[in-house]
Protein backbone atom coordinates (compact mmCIF):
# COMPACT_ATOMS: atom_id res chain seq x y z
CA UNK A 1 0.00 0.00 0.00
CA UNK A 2 2.99 2.39 -1.08
CA UNK A 3 2.57 6.11 -2.33
CA UNK A 4 6.29 5.97 -1.83
CA UNK A 5 8.09 8.77 -4.42
CA UNK A 6 4.83 9.15 -6.12
CA UNK A 7 3.89 12.54 -7.67
CA UNK A 8 0.14 13.59 -6.00
CA UNK A 9 -1.88 16.51 -6.51
CA UNK A 10 -4.31 17.50 -3.28
CA UNK A 11 -6.67 20.28 -4.27
CA UNK A 12 -7.80 22.06 -1.17
CA UNK A 13 -4.93 20.86 0.26
CA UNK A 14 -4.48 22.95 3.21
CA UNK A 15 -7.54 23.41 5.28
CA UNK A 16 -9.63 20.20 6.92
CA UNK A 17 -9.46 16.78 5.06
CA UNK A 18 -7.20 17.83 2.15
CA UNK A 19 -4.70 19.26 5.14
CA UNK A 20 -5.05 16.00 6.52
CA UNK A 21 -4.02 14.14 3.15
CA UNK A 22 -0.84 16.60 2.23
CA UNK A 23 0.71 15.79 5.77
CA UNK A 24 -0.53 12.01 5.38
CA UNK A 25 1.18 11.77 1.84
CA UNK A 26 3.99 13.21 2.78
CA UNK A 27 5.07 11.41 5.40
CA UNK A 28 4.50 8.44 3.33
CA UNK A 29 7.07 9.73 1.05
CA UNK A 30 4.77 11.56 -1.75
CA UNK A 31 5.81 13.90 -3.66
CA UNK A 32 3.42 16.30 -3.25
CA UNK A 33 1.90 19.40 -4.90
CA UNK A 34 -1.22 20.89 -2.88
CA UNK A 35 -3.07 23.59 -3.72
CA UNK A 36 -5.61 25.91 -2.35
CA UNK A 37 -6.88 29.49 -2.38
CA UNK A 38 -5.56 29.72 1.09
CA UNK A 39 -2.00 30.89 0.23
CA UNK A 40 -0.78 31.93 3.49
CA UNK A 41 -2.29 28.76 5.08
CA UNK A 42 -0.45 26.86 2.04
CA UNK A 43 2.91 28.07 2.31
CA UNK A 44 3.10 27.80 6.11
CA UNK A 45 2.07 24.20 5.88
CA UNK A 46 4.83 23.76 2.68
CA UNK A 47 7.51 25.45 4.72
CA UNK A 48 6.61 23.41 8.29
CA UNK A 49 6.61 19.61 6.12
CA UNK A 50 9.74 21.08 4.21
CA UNK A 51 11.68 21.73 7.09
CA UNK A 52 10.66 18.31 8.36
CA UNK A 53 12.41 16.81 5.40
CA UNK A 54 9.09 16.33 2.92
CA UNK A 55 8.80 17.10 -0.50
CA UNK A 56 5.83 19.31 -0.31
CA UNK A 57 4.77 22.12 -3.02
CA UNK A 58 1.82 25.07 -2.23
CA UNK A 59 0.59 25.81 -5.91
CA UNK A 60 -2.28 28.87 -5.67
CA UNK A 61 -5.00 27.58 -7.74
CA UNK A 62 -8.15 28.55 -8.24
CA UNK A 63 -10.58 25.58 -9.31
CA UNK A 64 -13.02 27.57 -11.26
CA UNK A 65 -10.25 29.37 -13.24
CA UNK A 66 -9.35 26.99 -16.25
CA UNK A 67 -5.86 28.62 -16.95
CA UNK A 68 -5.20 27.99 -13.32
CA UNK A 69 -5.58 24.33 -13.35
CA UNK A 70 -3.58 23.50 -16.14
CA UNK A 71 -0.96 25.64 -14.87
CA UNK A 72 -1.09 23.60 -11.07
CA UNK A 73 -1.31 19.96 -13.56
CA UNK A 74 1.71 21.25 -15.79
CA UNK A 75 3.68 22.68 -12.22
CA UNK A 76 3.41 18.89 -11.03
CA UNK A 77 5.06 17.77 -14.46
CA UNK A 78 7.66 19.71 -13.96
CA UNK A 79 8.46 19.40 -10.68
CA UNK A 80 8.51 15.62 -10.75
CA UNK A 81 8.15 14.82 -14.06
CA UNK A 82 4.79 13.02 -14.27
CA UNK A 83 1.46 12.81 -11.83
CA UNK A 84 0.92 9.87 -10.27
CA UNK A 85 -2.22 10.81 -8.62
CA UNK A 86 -4.98 13.30 -7.73
CA UNK A 87 -7.32 14.24 -4.91
CA UNK A 88 -9.56 16.08 -6.20
CA UNK A 89 -10.74 17.66 -2.93
CA UNK A 90 -11.44 21.39 -2.81
CA UNK A 91 -15.22 22.15 -2.02
CA UNK A 92 -17.61 25.06 -1.08
CA UNK A 93 -20.24 24.42 1.31
CA UNK A 94 -23.13 27.28 1.59
CA UNK A 95 -26.43 26.00 3.14
CA UNK A 96 -30.15 27.55 2.13
CA UNK A 97 -32.74 26.53 0.05
CA UNK A 98 -33.69 27.07 -3.65
CA UNK A 99 -35.60 30.16 -3.40
CA UNK A 100 -32.86 31.76 -0.80
CA UNK A 101 -29.92 30.98 -3.45
CA UNK A 102 -28.53 33.27 -6.14
CA UNK A 103 -26.50 32.99 -9.12
CA UNK A 104 -23.72 34.01 -6.87
CA UNK A 105 -24.28 30.90 -4.73
CA UNK A 106 -24.89 28.83 -7.56
CA UNK A 107 -21.72 30.07 -9.15
CA UNK A 108 -19.56 29.20 -6.38
CA UNK A 109 -20.53 25.92 -5.14
CA UNK A 110 -20.78 24.83 -8.88
CA UNK A 111 -17.99 26.29 -9.66
CA UNK A 112 -15.79 24.92 -7.21
CA UNK A 113 -17.72 21.51 -6.59
CA UNK A 114 -18.68 20.78 -9.55
CA UNK A 115 -16.13 22.38 -12.28
CA UNK A 116 -13.44 22.14 -10.51
CA UNK A 117 -13.88 18.55 -10.63
CA UNK A 118 -14.18 18.69 -14.20
CA UNK A 119 -11.76 21.07 -14.85
CA UNK A 120 -8.90 19.17 -13.00
CA UNK A 121 -10.29 15.93 -14.83
CA UNK A 122 -9.59 17.53 -18.42
CA UNK A 123 -6.33 18.60 -17.76
CA UNK A 124 -5.02 15.37 -15.96
CA UNK A 125 -6.64 13.03 -18.69
CA UNK A 126 -3.76 14.16 -21.48
CA UNK A 127 -0.84 13.58 -18.95
CA UNK A 128 -2.58 10.66 -17.95
CA UNK A 129 -2.70 9.45 -21.64
CA UNK A 130 0.71 9.64 -22.47
CA UNK A 131 2.13 8.21 -19.30
CA UNK A 132 -0.72 5.06 -19.85
CA UNK A 133 -1.86 5.80 -15.97
CA UNK A 134 -2.69 7.75 -13.51
CA UNK A 135 -5.39 8.11 -10.21
CA UNK A 136 -8.38 10.97 -10.03
CA UNK A 137 -9.83 10.65 -6.37
CA UNK A 138 -12.92 13.04 -6.55
CA UNK A 139 -14.17 13.97 -2.77
CA UNK A 140 -18.02 13.24 -2.76
CA UNK A 141 -20.03 13.47 0.28
CA UNK A 142 -23.26 11.38 2.43
CA UNK A 143 -25.13 14.95 1.26
CA UNK A 144 -24.89 13.06 -2.39
CA UNK A 145 -27.28 10.41 -0.95
CA UNK A 146 -29.53 12.09 1.98
CA UNK A 147 -31.46 15.46 1.43
CA UNK A 148 -30.36 17.05 4.12
CA UNK A 149 -32.55 20.09 5.13
CA UNK A 150 -31.29 23.67 3.72
CA UNK A 151 -28.99 21.86 1.29
CA UNK A 152 -30.10 21.91 -2.00
CA UNK A 153 -27.45 23.19 -3.78
CA UNK A 154 -24.61 21.55 -2.09
CA UNK A 155 -26.19 18.28 -2.17
CA UNK A 156 -26.82 18.43 -6.10
CA UNK A 157 -23.16 19.55 -6.81
CA UNK A 158 -22.17 16.31 -4.78
CA UNK A 159 -24.71 14.34 -6.91
CA UNK A 160 -23.26 15.47 -10.25
CA UNK A 161 -19.66 14.09 -8.97
CA UNK A 162 -21.09 10.43 -8.49
CA UNK A 163 -21.93 10.70 -12.37
CA UNK A 164 -18.90 12.57 -13.62
CA UNK A 165 -17.07 9.71 -11.79
CA UNK A 166 -18.86 6.65 -13.68
CA UNK A 167 -18.26 8.80 -16.67
CA UNK A 168 -14.49 9.54 -16.77
CA UNK A 169 -14.32 5.83 -15.99
CA UNK A 170 -15.56 4.41 -19.09
CA UNK A 171 -14.29 7.15 -21.31
CA UNK A 172 -10.82 7.16 -19.96
CA UNK A 173 -10.47 3.72 -19.28
CA UNK A 174 -7.34 1.76 -19.45
CA UNK A 175 -4.91 4.68 -18.34
CA UNK A 176 -7.10 6.84 -15.60
CA UNK A 177 -8.74 5.19 -12.84
CA UNK A 178 -11.63 7.35 -11.10
CA UNK A 179 -12.34 6.64 -7.78
CA UNK A 180 -14.83 8.78 -5.52
CA UNK A 181 -14.17 8.70 -1.77
CA UNK A 182 -17.58 9.59 0.55
CA UNK A 183 -16.64 11.60 3.80
CA UNK A 184 -19.51 11.22 6.09
CA UNK A 185 -19.14 13.81 8.86
CA UNK A 186 -15.58 15.16 9.82
CA UNK A 187 -14.15 16.97 11.88
CA UNK A 188 -12.90 20.36 9.95
CA UNK A 189 -13.32 23.98 9.58
CA UNK A 190 -16.07 23.68 6.95
CA UNK A 191 -18.28 21.12 9.66
CA UNK A 192 -17.43 23.77 12.27
CA UNK A 193 -18.76 26.59 9.71
CA UNK A 194 -21.87 24.48 9.41
CA UNK A 195 -22.22 24.24 13.22
CA UNK A 196 -22.65 28.46 13.15
CA UNK A 197 -25.82 27.89 12.92
CA UNK A 198 -26.91 25.66 16.13
CA UNK A 199 -27.68 27.27 19.49
CA UNK A 200 -25.64 24.81 20.88
CA UNK A 201 -22.17 25.25 22.06
CA UNK A 202 -19.87 23.39 19.75
CA UNK A 203 -18.91 21.00 21.87
CA UNK A 204 -22.08 20.11 22.66
CA UNK A 205 -23.61 19.84 19.49
CA UNK A 206 -20.51 17.17 18.15
CA UNK A 207 -21.29 15.07 21.31
CA UNK A 208 -24.38 14.77 20.26
CA UNK A 209 -23.92 14.10 16.33
CA UNK A 210 -21.21 11.39 17.48
CA UNK A 211 -23.62 9.80 19.67
CA UNK A 212 -26.02 9.34 16.31
CA UNK A 213 -22.84 7.93 14.11
CA UNK A 214 -22.82 4.27 14.92
CA UNK A 215 -19.05 4.42 15.50
CA UNK A 216 -19.97 7.17 17.88
CA UNK A 217 -17.37 9.41 17.11
CA UNK A 218 -16.99 12.57 14.57
CA UNK A 219 -14.44 11.18 11.27
CA UNK A 220 -10.86 12.85 11.31
CA UNK A 221 -9.11 14.11 8.45
CA UNK A 222 -6.64 11.28 8.85
CA UNK A 223 -8.99 8.48 8.36
CA UNK A 224 -9.96 10.31 5.47
CA UNK A 225 -5.98 10.68 4.43
CA UNK A 226 -5.52 6.78 4.71
CA UNK A 227 -8.44 5.49 2.81
CA UNK A 228 -6.85 8.51 0.12
CA UNK A 229 -3.44 6.98 0.46
CA UNK A 230 -4.68 3.13 -0.48
CA UNK A 231 -6.95 4.24 -3.17
CA UNK A 232 -4.29 6.18 -4.57
CA UNK A 233 -1.58 2.74 -4.24
CA UNK A 234 -1.65 0.07 -6.74
CA UNK A 235 -3.16 -2.08 -4.14
CA UNK A 236 -6.38 -0.33 -4.92
CA UNK A 237 -5.81 -1.07 -8.78
CA UNK A 238 -9.18 -2.97 -8.95
CA UNK A 239 -11.23 -0.32 -7.68
CA UNK A 240 -12.66 2.47 -10.78
CA UNK A 241 -16.21 4.18 -11.07
CA UNK A 242 -17.25 3.16 -7.70
CA UNK A 243 -17.10 5.37 -4.44
CA UNK A 244 -15.72 4.29 -1.23
CA UNK A 245 -18.17 5.26 1.66
CA UNK A 246 -15.86 6.69 4.92
CA UNK A 247 -19.03 7.70 7.09
CA UNK A 248 -18.66 5.93 10.53
CA UNK A 249 -21.98 3.90 9.60
CA UNK A 250 -24.25 6.94 8.94
CA UNK A 251 -25.92 5.80 5.61
CA UNK A 252 -26.83 2.50 7.20
CA UNK A 253 -28.94 4.17 9.63
CA UNK A 254 -32.85 3.54 9.36
CA UNK A 255 -34.67 7.49 7.92
CA UNK A 256 -36.77 7.58 11.52
N1 LIG B 1 -16.10 18.01 6.65
C1 LIG B 1 -17.08 17.19 6.32
O1 LIG B 1 -17.86 16.75 7.17
C2 LIG B 1 -17.24 16.76 4.88
C3 LIG B 1 -18.15 15.73 4.61
C4 LIG B 1 -18.32 15.29 3.31
C5 LIG B 1 -17.59 15.85 2.29
N2 LIG B 1 -16.72 16.86 2.56
C6 LIG B 1 -15.98 17.40 1.43
O2 LIG B 1 -14.60 17.26 1.70
C7 LIG B 1 -13.87 18.27 1.01
C8 LIG B 1 -12.97 19.00 2.00
O3 LIG B 1 -13.79 19.63 2.97
P1 LIG B 1 -13.29 20.08 4.40
O4 LIG B 1 -14.36 19.71 5.34
O5 LIG B 1 -11.90 19.65 4.62
O6 LIG B 1 -13.41 21.68 4.21
P2 LIG B 1 -12.41 22.89 4.48
O7 LIG B 1 -13.27 24.10 4.37
O8 LIG B 1 -11.63 22.67 5.71
O9 LIG B 1 -11.43 22.83 3.22
C9 LIG B 1 -11.85 23.18 1.94
C10 LIG B 1 -10.63 23.44 1.08
O10 LIG B 1 -11.08 23.77 -0.26
C11 LIG B 1 -10.38 24.93 -0.67
N3 LIG B 1 -11.14 25.67 -1.68
C12 LIG B 1 -12.35 26.28 -1.54
N4 LIG B 1 -12.65 26.92 -2.68
C13 LIG B 1 -11.63 26.73 -3.54
C14 LIG B 1 -11.34 27.14 -4.86
N5 LIG B 1 -12.17 27.92 -5.55
N6 LIG B 1 -10.19 26.72 -5.43
C15 LIG B 1 -9.32 25.96 -4.75
N7 LIG B 1 -9.52 25.54 -3.50
C16 LIG B 1 -10.67 25.93 -2.90
C17 LIG B 1 -10.15 25.74 0.59
O11 LIG B 1 -9.13 26.68 0.39
C18 LIG B 1 -9.80 24.64 1.58
O12 LIG B 1 -8.43 24.32 1.47
C19 LIG B 1 -14.91 19.16 0.34
O13 LIG B 1 -15.08 18.77 -1.00
C20 LIG B 1 -16.17 18.87 1.14
O14 LIG B 1 -17.33 19.13 0.41
C21 LIG B 1 -16.53 17.32 3.83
Amino acid sequence: MSIEGRSIIITGGTSGIGEGCTRHFAELGAKVVTASIQREEGEALQDELRDAGHDVTFVYTDMTDEAQVAALVQRAVELHGRVDGACSNAGAWIEGTVEEFNDRAWDLVMGVNVRGNFLLAKHLVPVYREQGEGVLIITTSTAAYVGFPAHALYCASKSALVALIRCLTKDHAGYMRTVGLCPGTIDTPMLAKSAEGFDQPIDELYAEVAQKIPVKRLGQPEDVAKAAAFLLSDDAGFIAGSTVFLEGGTLALPPW
